[in-house]
């Protein structure tokens, strides 16, 4: 019973705060079209519009009940089909909706995480481009794409901060800080969301996974979180709230548990953040099958209960557990769910429906002409070049053996990599019959001059144990001028329930490398993977090294464009590589201690590891370029501000070497001293500016109230008097310039 008063006194705060908070004018309209639906709608046909099915062709999860997914269309006890695609298919579904009896459209989604037709780079990948147009450039083709192919509705962006590269999910986010990652997610939403929902070419976004997923315990997929509501508020919920407010229309909950409450039952989340203190007014789909797996968290006796539990906490669409269509007429029916209850649920879904123009034409994205037109047309693959070879870092080049020369007469490609294309593609990119993926090898043939010989050798296999084959790649490399090896991961090593204990360079590839090496001929070494990797020796010894992540349908030529110099890498890192798995987490944003290590190896009554380099393998923020660049002048137009004060920065960047190229320059902040301690640094700002050679620019800066404000003691964002370290940099730890301000009451 007060379980009860306590959902109705929940649900009433909720109108309460929806009703004093009404805005635009279409809205009205809108409200007034989905009350008079929502009143010829019997409680079965509610219940309906919270159920979402996967279609039969496609499953992206554990399967938990089969049923008669057509006839329950027909009867209008679905709300929502995902792994439905294709101008053809959906609309096909779509005509079954229409023969319901209120012909309510269905919503199509399906994960669209990097690229629909094109695919392209992974999202951490782009992450590495630190350029927010690039990212949105990524997300407009496939949302184009998908809305040209009868989709609604994609599943992302992932929004996920991770500090833990043996989380498989790693690949799908931005990495690990929640300013860049929250830059990120809003160019994602708008790339998405094109226009706004009603265009024809707009799709919903739906930020995911809500909340603190990347957070899992030792980085093991769907595994529980713990941790401080500090934690919670700086550094995983910043990237949702830019998403929110940049217009996202749907929520995805999440697998895990947070500090004892699975997400998906945790109205903490959902109903005091997200939909009170946030004022979200779109709706929150389940994660697949989360709502029953409730019942497996120990959080739920059963299935129904995990139904009451999750809709009383605000999840409002159930994904493919079956359990709001199962039972949630009976728990209205025992008064254990107020009708109010799944009314506002319900009203949030159809409010998306009407936006999206689906009541005035159901199949208007459905259209077969228009898909053959947009997919895959040569705009949107250049486009994918274009983010590819913006997303690539170049982690070393000794002696400036990179950019190549197009003179070679030789080159020897080698490793278990380069002729792949699938795993170019990388995890979450969809499938298509006969398409056309460029490999490296591909894009090396099309990129060099009828003069120069490209040799091939495999080495071995990504998992081999065997270096059976190593003698035919040395041979193969002493024949050549130079030599390019493609080492990594496949593409399902890293994604969905793919975490990994050991994130070295998996098999004897690194073993391969050594052998090559041993020739003495130039090693460049391309490192691809949807992950930070381990490579210590690779690191250390060759001579060359990209990331290349997992690039998408472009791959090949993208790299070659890098490789050849006919574009300069500008990648940044987004996370942090680490040299060992026993330092993970390993992040630049750490608090000091009491006794913070004075150099990089921990000493005797310092922080830190004493039988390693504390500090990771390469830093966040770091990448090179062909190019070199000053950072000099540093202004200050004051060194005292107060709290409504500003403070305008400024420094000029020079490109000082032989190539035109790009920088991004990094303002980090440290807060010296405060009520509650704040991290050695904290990125909050950056520029990526083009410069020819010799050009110089000035690079302005401002500070203000937001940059320094923070969760203090009572949790309340706020600023506190005292001194600030700025820093200003080429990467989190290779600062060039600083100075000191103080800011005062
Ligand atoms: C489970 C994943 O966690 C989620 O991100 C995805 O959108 C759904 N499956 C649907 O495929």
């Amino acid at each position: 019973m007060q379980k009860r008063i306590l959902t109705i006194l929940c649900f009433l705060s909720i109108a309460c705060c929806v009703l004093a908070q009404k805005t635009p004018q279409h809205t009205d309209a809108i409200d007034g079209k989905v009350d008079a639906l929502l009143a010829k709608m019997t409680l079965d046909e509610k219940i309906g519009q919270l159920n979402q099915y996967t279609s039969d062709r496609l499953a992206t999860g554990p399967l938990t009940e089969n049923s008669s997914k057509f006839q329950d269309i027909k009867d209008g006890k679905l709300g929502s089909m995902l792994n439905v695609k294709g101008a053809k298919e959906t609309r096909m579904v779509q005509e079954l909706a229409m023969q319901s009896r209120l012909k309510i459209p269905l919503l199509f989604g399906l994960d669209i995480i990097h690229g629909y037709r094109v695919t392209f780079p992974v999202p951490l990948a782009e992450a590495a481009s630190w350029d927010m147009q690039a990212i949105q450039t990524s997300a407009r083709v496939a949302g184009k794409e998908a809305a040209a192919a009868g989709l609604h509705w994609t599943f992302a962006p992932m929004v996920d901060i991770t500090r833990d590269p043996r989380w498989g999910r790693v690949m799908e986010g931005a990495g690990e800080d929640p300013y860049l990652a929250s830059l990120i997610a809003v160019a994602r939403v708008k790339g998405f969301q094109g226009n706004g929902l009603g265009s024809l070419d707009a799709i919903m976004a739906c930020v995911k996974h809500f909340a603190a997923y990347g957070a899992a315990i030792g980085g093991r997929d769907y595994n529980a979180v713990d941790i401080s509501d500090r934690t919670l508020w700086e550094t995983y919920l910043p990237p949702f709230k830019a998403a929110l407010d940049a217009g996202a229309a749907t929520f995805m909950n999440s697998f895990n548990e947070l500090n004892g409450i699975p997400a998906t039952g945790n109205s903490y989340l959902q109903r005091d953040i997200l939909k009170g203190k946030w004022n979200y007014k779109g709706f929150v789909v389940s994660d697949w099958g989360s709502v029953g797996e409730m019942v497996q968290h120990g959080y739920a006796r059963n299935s129904k209960q995990a139904a009451e539990l999750a809709i009383t906490a605000g999840s409002d669409m159930d994904m493919e557990s079956h359990a709001y269509i199962n039972n949630l007429a009976q728990l209205v029916k025992e008064n254990k769910v107020p009708v109010a209850l799944i009314d506002d649920a319900v009203k949030r879904i159809l409010r998306k429906k009407f936006e999206m123009g689906l009541f005035d034409d159901p199949y208007r994205f459905s259209n077969e002409e228009r898909e053959k037109k947009e997919l895959n047309s040569p705009e949107n693959r250049t486009a994918a070049r274009e983010v590819a070879k913006k997303s690539i870092v170049l982690l070393k080049n000794d002696k400036q053996l990179l950019p190549l020369s197009k003179n070679l007469k030789t080159i020897a490609v080698i490793g278990p990599l380069v002729k792949s294309n699938i795993d170019m593609m990388g995890f979450w990119s969809i499938k298509w019959e006969g398409d056309h993926l460029v490999s490296l090898y591909e894009g090396l043939e099309n990129k060099v001059g009828k003069n120069t010989r490209l040799l091939y050798a495999q080495g071995c296999d990504v998992t081999d144990t065997s270096k059976s084959n190593f003698a035919q790649a040395v041979a193969t490399a002493m024949q050549a001028d130079v030599v390019i090896l493609a080492i990594g991961e496949h593409y399902d090593m890293t994604g969905e329930a793919k975490s990994r204990a050991n994130i070295h360079v998996p098999g004897v590839q690194e073993d391969l490398v050594k052998a090559i090496k041993a020739t003495g001929k130039p090693v460049v070494v391309l490192t691809m993977s949807g992950r930070p990797m381990i490579f210590n020796w690779t690191a250390d010894n060759a001579d060359a090294i990209l990331q290349t992540w997992w690039l998408g349908s472009e791959a090949g030529n993208a790299i070659a464009d890098v490789l050849f110099g006919d574009y300069n890498p500008a990648g940044k890192l987004p996370i942090s590589f680490p040299r060992s798995e026993g330092q993970i987490p390993v992040y630049y944003n750490y608090k000091s201690t009491g006794r913070p290590s004075t150099n990089d190896m921990g000493i005797n009554y310092r922080s830190g590891y004493n039988d390693m380099q504390n500090s990771p393998r390469y830093a966040f923020g770091y990448g090179l370029s062909y190019t070199q660049f000053a950072l000099t002048d540093l202004k200050l137009d004051r060194t005292t501000l107060t709290a409504n004060d500003k403070l305008n920065i400024s420094c000029t960047l020079k490109n000082t070497g032989n190539y035109a190229g790009e920088e991004v320059v990094q303002l980090y902040l440290r807060d010296e001293f405060a009520s509650v301690t704040r991290p050695v640094k904290e990125l909050k700002g950056f520029e990526k500016v083009y410069l020819k050679a010799g050009e110089s620019k000035i690079i302005n800066f401002v500070i203000d109230k937001e940059t320094l404000s923070f969760y203090d003691q009572k949790m309340n964002w706020a600023t506190e008097p005292g001194t600030f370290q700025l820093m200003i940099g080429n990467s989190s730890d290779h600062i060039l310039l600083k100075s000191k301000f103080e800011l005062i009451k």
